[in-house]
């Protein structure tokens, strides 16, 4: 039960690289609640007291949580022109909180943060598919079969794309615009707004409404919440799909 090699975690709480950590081990600076530790392959719970030459490590709890990122704010950390990131949405959270994967600056919905590293690079490696479903406004009304190019994986950029889940919600003939919702599990930069342009219909606004099996229910842009165990789980489970 989130069991971890002691040497990792040692470079987790950022007191050495990997490597350099193994050495500590083997040099005999290293305890585990108070025993000393010289062999490698050794697993710690968070419940361990891990010492290193005699001080204790200050392990981060792995924190997830879903935000409603707002329009008009960076999926970054910190932005040298000084605007809103998603981060100063985290202030009263102590742990170092990263966003999972980018929204565009104008783009709004469901985005993960966490300080987890390899449950980050999980959701975002290509090759998991974590469906993220997209709700956009679009200039014109285009008919369902025009969206047919999207079902089928459309070449953007010399790239063929992986086949999308492509609907119109509603349209407003009178001030030319449609509603489209469009699932993709793929993460290129700009995808959505690429993919509605080439088949002729520019996005206007753009929301993210769900990130595998979490949706916004319940969010206010600006909100989040903590996923629980549950959701972490399933969405290891998704992308493992
Ligand atoms: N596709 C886009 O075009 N923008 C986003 O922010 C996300 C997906």
């Amino acid at each position: 039960m989130n069991e971890e090699r002691l040497q990792k975690v040692i470079a987790a709480a950022g007191v050495a690289s990997r490597r350099h950590a193994e050495e500590m081990i083997t040099q005999g600076r290293v305890t585990v609640n108070d025993h000393v530790v010289r062999v490698l392959g050794v697993k710690v719970t968070p419940e361990d007291k891990v010492s290193v030459d005699g001080v204790p490590l200050t392990r981060e709890k792995k924190q997830y949580f879903l935000f409603y990122k707002p329009r008009g704010v960076i999926t970054a950390v910190s932005d040298d022109k000084g605007r809103k990131v998603v981060t100063d949405f985290f202030e009263e959270v102590q742990e170092r909180l990263y966003p999972v994967g980018r929204l565009d600056y104008d783009t709004s919905g469901a985005l993960i943060m966490t300080n987890d590293g390899d449950f980050a690079n999980m959701m975002m490696h290509p090759k998991f598919n974590i469906d993220k479903q997209y709700v956009a406004k679009v200039k014109g009304v285009p008919q369902g079969v025009e969206l047919m190019p999207l079902r089928q994986g459309i070449t953007i950029e010399g790239r063929k794309l992986a086949k999308a889940k492509a609907k119109v919600l509603s349209r407003d003939r009178t001030k030319q615009t449609a509603i489209v919702e469009l699932t993709i599990h793929q993460g290129l930069n700009h995808q959505v707004k690429k993919m509605l342009k080439a088949v002729g219909y520019p996005v206007l606004k753009l929301s993210r409404v769900a990130f595998g099996p979490l949706t916004l229910d319940g969010l206010q842009p600006g909100d989040y919440r903590k996923l629980s165990h549950h959701e972490v789980h399933a969405l290891k489970g998704e992308a493992g799909n």
